[in-house]
């Protein structure tokens, strides 16, 4: 059981390991697509093993008079994905061209690899800092096939080396086949594997992913997202993905930041933003589920419609105080036996299971997963219990 108040937040800041030093020395960036080039001097010596790869020092970014983050901050070491995941208009995609170098910042400090990059007084120029990006509409370029295109970013790596690490991506990317097809040619998975092969060839430290898979169905969206993960893992590729959708951040990520109103509500592994939300914003943004009026108890417990659950409660919090509890639809758990009956208001099947939407006595809506070869029909009662693991519960404002 944990108690968290709202205002609760977390944004731990990571240690890493020096960088090894990359083969791949690329001396001009492109006009599109990779944004590569040797940041001088700092990328391959560094040894300052407590130094994460890319650290944001509490950043703000304003257009004009409009703020849009205020000391935002995260770090992430070698090898690690992070994602800030947060809905439509929350600031993800300034805050990637903030650490590619595209967007001045007002205040705090962007740090690459050891060095800074970016201060509200200084700015290492974009083609400079060693970044690749992938963003949601491929950006191929129309007229170079696959290889070409994997190979756009290596400008100055010899012909051997270049062929070299061209074939390596293509089968990492599983396109061997067709490395000589052009875009238009391509799925739009297959295309935007070539994007992530194009943006990885130069061996970037960091690589940004902006919404990558937005333009792909659901099933190919989540596919994808795995395999990504693989590449990244084996290329030992630092990475910052930017996404509004939760499906997209947990098959890719380590760590995810849910950014709202410009702040980072929570930074956390997605299974602790699901099953221990900070506050009330991640425990809504995050997953399905409902708030369930609930009461303490005493010390270590609490009551809500469905029973009394074990709790640690805050010494603050005094039995008889209300509070929110956070029921999640694999929390509740159909069983015939149950003496616990509820209504079945709507159902909606997902395949293996059907997500119920169930009333209690008390009129309280829960959500409920259960296996699909339990097809109940709206209006019918079944029967439920309550398995739940951690409970979360909010302090009520009235508490
Ligand atoms: N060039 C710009 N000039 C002024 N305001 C901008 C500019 N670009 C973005 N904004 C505003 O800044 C805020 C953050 O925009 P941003 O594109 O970073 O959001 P986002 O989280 O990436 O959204 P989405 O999920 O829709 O891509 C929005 O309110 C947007 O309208
Ligand atoms: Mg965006």
């Amino acid at each position: 059981m944990t108690i968290r108040s709202a205002s609760s937040l977390s944004a731990p800041f990571a240690k890493q390991q020096a960088l090894p030093a990359s083969p791949f020395d690329v001396r001009s960036a492109p006009p599109a697509g990779p944004i590569i080039a040797p940041m001088p001097s700092v990328s391959t010596d560094h040894s300052d093993a407590a130094e994460p790869l890319l650290r944001l020092d509490r950043i703000s970014h304003a257009y004009g008079a409009s703020t849009t983050f205020s000391e935002l901050g995260f770090s992430l070491k070698k090898g690690q994905i992070g994602c800030l995941l947060g809905p439509s208009g929350c600031g993800k995609t300034t805050a990637l061209r903030c650490i590619a170098g595209f967007e001045p910042i007002s205040g705090g400090e962007i740090h690459l690899n050891g060095h800074k990059v970016s201060s509200a007084a200084f700015s290492l120029p974009a083609q400079k800092r060693r970044i690749g990006m992938v963003f949601q509409d491929y950006a191929l370029f129309p007229h170079l096939n696959v290889q070409d295109n994997i190979a756009f970013g290596l400008h100055g790596v010899d012909r051997t080396q270049r062929a070299k690490r061209v074939g390596e991506l293509l089968e990492t990317i599983g396109l061997q086949a067709l490395a000589k097809a052009y875009p238009h040619e391509l799925s739009g998975g297959q295309q935007q594997r070539v994007a992530l092969a194009r943006a990885l060839a130069p061996q970037p430290d960091l690589l940004l992913l902006d919404e990558p898979f937005s333009n792909l169905d659901v099933e190919l969206r989540e596919r994808l997202g795995l395999e990504v993960r693989d590449i990244l893992r084996q290329q030992n590729t630092t990475a910052v993905l930017v996404t509004h959708d939760q499906h997209e951040a947990f098959a890719i990520a380590d760590e995810i930041g849910v950014l709202h109103q410009g702040v980072i509500q929570q930074w956390d592994s997605p299974y602790k933003l699901y099953h221990e939300p900070a506050n009330l914003f991640v425990a809504g943004f995050i997953g399905e589920g409902v708030l369930l009026p609930g009461t303490a108890v005493g010390p270590a417990t609490l009551d809500i419609e469905l029973g009394r659950v074990p709790a640690q409660l805050p010494p603050l919090c005094a039995a008889g105080c209300p509070l929110d509890v956070l029921v999640r639809p694999d929390d509740i758990i159909h069983d015939d036996a149950s003496p616990m009956q509820a209504r079945v208001l709507a159902k909606a099947f997902r395949g293996a299971d059907f997500l119920y939407t169930l009333q209690l006595a008390s009129g309280a809506r829960v959500l409920s997963l259960i296996p699909s070869h339990h097809d109940h029909a709206v209006g019918e009662k079944i029967g439920i219990r309550l398995e739940i693991d951690h409970v979360i519960a909010f302090e009520h404002p009235d508490c």
